[in-house]
């Protein structure tokens, strides 16, 4: 059965939707592999992952991680004290109902939940937690040394937090490249070919998926419905 995506009716800043696709892509079949997403929230991410990993029948251990307080620094969500006030970590419960065999929750601190796991034990980590520039730094010290080799960690926000993201990565994490928003790098320097590949090609297929809507509902230049001046 397949499972229908449901991410776009959770609130958030989710438009990673490649990275997140081709790192399930890339994920073995014949083996268990360990996700970890740090920073939550809502669950809009979250919500993709997880349906994207049902989809996959692959055997795959997804982790969500979060305080789920709020914030991870004073006055960085002020925009966003309505939806807190309602009590993030029940309201991420109940929007992730429907996925909810495919992925546990990590509640705590980042650098903290980081000691529960073993060291080079992770397949996948995306970080958007704190995006100031010692809460970077202080997850990817926490978190650089959980990949395995071959391992993929990526992370939001690497243009919009140029002084926070975009300086700790830079400082960090050498080798990285970068994709929309994200920056994202093969742990132990091996090549990131298959993983750009991948993700090219589901640029191309989702834009060939647009394309053919908007022809269909005669959106685009020379559609069925458009008119001409
Ligand atoms: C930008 S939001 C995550 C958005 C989510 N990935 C999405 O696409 O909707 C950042 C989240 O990180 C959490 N956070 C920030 N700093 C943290 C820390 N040090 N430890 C745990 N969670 C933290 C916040 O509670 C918040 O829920």
């Amino acid at each position: 059965m397949m499972h229908t995506h449901f991410f776009k009716n959770i609130q958030g800043w989710f438009d990673y939707s490649d990275l997140y696709s081709v790192a399930v892509r890339i994920a073995p079949s014949d083996r268990e592999s360990h996700f970890v997403e740090i920073g939550t929230w809502l669950g809009r991410s979250a919500a993709f992952m997880a349906v994207e990993i049902a989809n996959s029948g692959k055997s795959i251990r997804f982790d969500c991680v979060d305080s789920w307080e709020g914030t991870g620094l004073p006055g960085e969500y002020d925009a966003q004290k309505d939806v807190v006030q309602k009590g993030l970590f029940e309201q991420f419960r109940e929007n992730l109902k429907p996925a909810e065999a495919f992925y546990t929750v990590e509640r705590g601190m980042s650098h903290e939940v980081a000691q529960r796991y073993p060291d080079k034990s992770l397949d996948f980590v995306f970080l958007d937690a704190g995006h100031a520039y010692d809460a970077v730094s202080a997850d990817l010290n926490a978190w650089l040394p959980k990949m395995k080799d071959g391992a993929i960690i990526a992370g939001h926000d690497f243009f919009t937090a140029p002084e926070g993201v975009g300086k700790a990565v830079r400082q960090l994490v050498p080798g990285f490249s970068t994709a929309g928003s994200c920056w994202y790098v093969k742990i132990s320097g091996g090549s990131t070919s298959e993983f750009e590949h991948l993700m090219a090609r589901y640029r191309q297929e989702n834009e060939t998926l647009l394309q053919n809507l908007k022809r269909k509902l005669g959106l685009s230049r020379g559609g069925p419905m458009a008119t001409s001046r």
